[in-house]
């Protein structure tokens, strides 16, 4: 139970081969291999392509280092022979794909993950990952999605971990280690991939792909963090992201790639493009040709071009007329062939095309993947009709009751949908179930059905209402600017309503939605990320009531879109909210101008979210006493410990998740009004209480100050544990 995850412990836990004897022994094998190539050779490991058979030619002639997007063994080990056999010094392939929350067997997406506030059940999810990926023969995954995401309206918030810092880390560590293993070279690894380097969830708007305006400091205080982490964890590459920063291209970035990636981190892996985001920086008009945009992403420090194929055809130009240097090259070439040693390429470049059917969909791998979806989702209300357990007969309704590729969610090329049970299959081993779609898919506007709905619903003792988002609706290029639930979908809600019945509304989309008016109309509300192959039955558990939520929020949730970004970690205004804010109505028809007493929040949707961070409900109750802190003056040396009791005051078992937070009151920059620093998933029986005790290094206060600095400042500071980010009492202690 006492199971607090120690971010530095963890990013400590994996060691670097770049640094022991073994890595030692690649690096000579590296240097060996390289005196033998020629120049066009060391471009060819430069270059990734897209495809199978269509790129062996290329293989063969030493052109391509990196293949992406070929799944299928007997196709891989053919492009691997024209590597291996074919070209001049048998370097093989590294094999490629996006391999985002499971290969076969689909994990809830990573937002999803992220709920379960559970490092262990997302290591193991990654590991599931490469397991059936691996044998598949793909050695390299683009995960995990590191970007911080405040704005909902940006589709690939699905990707991530959502707005937190810590939380990010912890959970983009944890798929590293699970995906990579204690060993690269053990055929069942894969490479990670922390992306996308940086800032790419600040995309203005929450428009895919735009450009962000942020500071050094916030990306340093904000947006790093979780790379730097999985960075010192050992992950073996990372991508650069598509949007400029300040009107610097990731791709181009000198100051990321080199002085803070390599210089400062001592990072020593392998650096790749997003797909032609080389090339992309012609239409940012960062850059005049390919030709250009190779020169620039190249001496930025990227080692690999994805598909903008400048790499491959300007770089030998560009050498001889001296605009790149061969040691740029020589530094590129030895990352990547350091990456295919370390992987086991040379020793085991083939992969056996039966090995797959032993492991895909493999039963352990599905219970993991039923496990992180019942962590996963979240109990947001609940007027006591959950879980279901008296009921005999209910309705099942809404477009995704019974929809097994939709319920995968965003990234599942290989997720097989034959394979997903839905909640429909689920439910209708416990219940008699009346199943009226009542609507064909999210978007479906046609309310023709719905009186057939509020007919079936009048006949069950309960209805279960299944609505959200198609897959589709969220991930790369999905940005929404209308955050609702799409088409029909909250007339259904109300047209069961309509019955009298006990409403159940469970929600199953890619992104925080504004559920707020759909709120009103059920009983009770479950909100599921996309849930993945076994969300069926983790959802009918959680329903049925065997198993009770314990899912919760890692981003906050808005009222309406224009409320985004939203996020609980902001810096205060000078005229922060005070909770008796006037509201629109309560204005007088010609009211005089004034700003006196005004703060900071909208006229019309208040000062609040509609759920704050790490907000969750559950089918018992909890309370915290006695938080209590060790010592409250303290030194830069020492670490915080706080205790507190918590105790199971309802009726049935179920699982808290106390959270720990801190402010730090003065800085020498404005610091956030509240920062999550630990949290413990603690499941209790009903009457049972266990006392926490939560430690935290007085240097994990540090931030970067006004002076560009990464230390701790002296002075006061609050800590909350709280069941969330919005409540608890802070107790204060002082730093000297
Ligand atoms: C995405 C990356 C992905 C890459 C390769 C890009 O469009 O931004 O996240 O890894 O494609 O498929």
């Amino acid at each position: 139970m006492n199971n607090i995850i120690k971010f530095a412990a963890i990013s400590t836990a994996l060691s670097f081969a770049a640094c022991s004897p073994a890595g030692d022994q690649i690096d000579r094998k590296v240097d060996e291999l390289m005196a033998k190539m020629t120049i066009e050779e060391k471009i060819g490991q430069m270059n990734q392509l897209s495809g199978g058979y269509n790129t062996i030619e290329d293989v063969a002639a030493g052109r391509v280092g990196s293949i992406h997007n070929c799944v299928d063994a007997e196709e891989i080990n053919a492009v691997q022979k024209a590597a291996v056999e074919r070209s001049r010094l048998g370097i093989p392939v590294i094999v490629s794909r996006d391999v985002i929350h499971g290969f076969r067997t689909i994990f809830p997406i990573p937002l999803g993950q992220a709920s379960t506030f559970d490092p262990a059940i997302v290591e193991q999810g990654a590991r599931v990952a490469a397991v059936e990926a691996s044998a598949a023969g793909i050695r390299w995954t683009f995960s995990p999605m590191l970007d911080i995401a405040r704005d909902p309206r940006w589709g690939r918030v699905a990707e991530g971990s959502g707005e937190d810092p810590y939380l990010d880390a912890l959970m983009g560590v944890a798929m590293v280690k699970g995906y990579q293993g204690d060993d690269l070279s053990d055929p069942t690894s894969m490479a990670a991939c922390i992306k996308h380097f940086a800032g790419y969830g600040a995309a203005e708007g929450g428009r895919d792909y735009n450009s962000t305006m942020i500071s050094e400091r916030s990306l340093r205080n904000t947006y790093l963090p979780a790379f730097k982490a999985c960075a010192d964890a050992g992950a073996a590459t990372l991508m650069t992201s598509f949007n400029e920063i300040d009107g610097i291209p990731s791709t181009g970035n000198t100051f990321l790639l080199k002085d803070l990636l390599r210089d400062e981190w001592g990072w020593k892996g392998m650096v790749v493009t997003d797909w032609n985001s080389s090339g992309e920086m012609i239409a940012h008009g960062f850059a005049k040709d390919l030709k250009h945009a190779t020169e620039l992403s190249v001496n930025a420090g990227v080692d690999m071009d994805m598909m903008s194929h400048g790499y491959v055809s300007y770089i030998a130009e560009l050498v001889k007329e001296g605009k790149i240097s061969e040691k740029e090259i020589d530094r590129a070439v030895r990352n990547i062939l350091r990456l295919k040693f370390e992987l086991g390429l040379f020793e085991n470049p083939y992969v056996d095309p039966q090995a797959s059917a032993k492991v895909d969909y493999a039963p352990e791998h599905l219970a993991a993947a039923k496990q992180c979806a019942l962590e996963s989702a979240i109990l947001l209300k609940n007027n006591g009709v959950l879980p279901l357990e008296k009921a005999r007969t209910i309705l099942v309704t809404g477009p995704l009751a019974d929809a097994p590729y939709e319920q995968l969610g965003t990234w599942t090329f290989d997720g097989q949908p034959e394979h997903t049970v839905t909640p429909l299959q689920a439910l209708r081993k416990d219940y008699n179930v009346i199943w009226e779609p009542g609507l064909g898919y999210s978007r479906d506007k046609n309310t023709s059905n719905l009186a057939k709905v509020t007919a079936a619903a009048s006949r069950a003792d309960a209805a279960v209402v299944f609505v959200g988002e198609e897959a589709i609706l969220s991930g790369e290029a999905h940005s929404l600017s209308d955050l609702n639930l799409q088409g029909a979908q909250s007339e259904l809600i109300k047209a069961v309503r309509r019955s009298g019945k006990p409403v159940v509304v469970v929600v199953i989309a890619g992104r925080p939605l504004t559920i707020e008016r759909d709120l009103e109309n059920c009983d009770a509300m479950l909100y599921a990320f996309h849930p993945g192959t076994m969300g069926g039955e983790a959802l009918a558990d959680l329903i049925k009531g065997r198993v009770s939520p314990s899912g919760r929020l890692p981003m906050t949730f808005i009222r309406t879109v224009g409320q985004a970004p939203f996020y609980y970690n902001h810096n205060n205004s000078g005229r922060p909210c005070s909770g008796n804010e006037t509201l629109l109505n309560d204005i007088p028809i010609t009211a005089g101008q004034t700003s006196l007493g005004c703060t900071s929040y909208y006229l019309d949707s208040g000062y609040g979210p509609l759920f704050p961070f790490g907000y969750g409900l559950t089918y018992s109750t909890f309370s915290y006493s006695d938080i209590a802190l060790e010592k409250n003056v303290l030194s830069k040396n020492d670490v915080l410990r706080v205790k507190c009791r918590l105790t199971n005051t309802g009726s049935r078992k179920a699982t808290e998740l106390a959270q720990l937070y801190v402010r730090d009151l003065v800085g020498s920059v404005v610091r956030p009004v509240r920062e999550l620093k630990r949290f413990e998933r603690v499941t209790l029986e009903p009457g049972q209480s266990a006392e926490l005790s939560f430690e935290l290094p007085v240097s994990e206060l540090a931030f970067w100050n006004a002076d560009m600095e990464y230390v701790v400042e002296p002075g006061d500071f609050m800590v909350w544990v709280a069941p969330d980010s919005d409540s608890g009492t802070p107790l204060d202690f002082k730093v000297e």
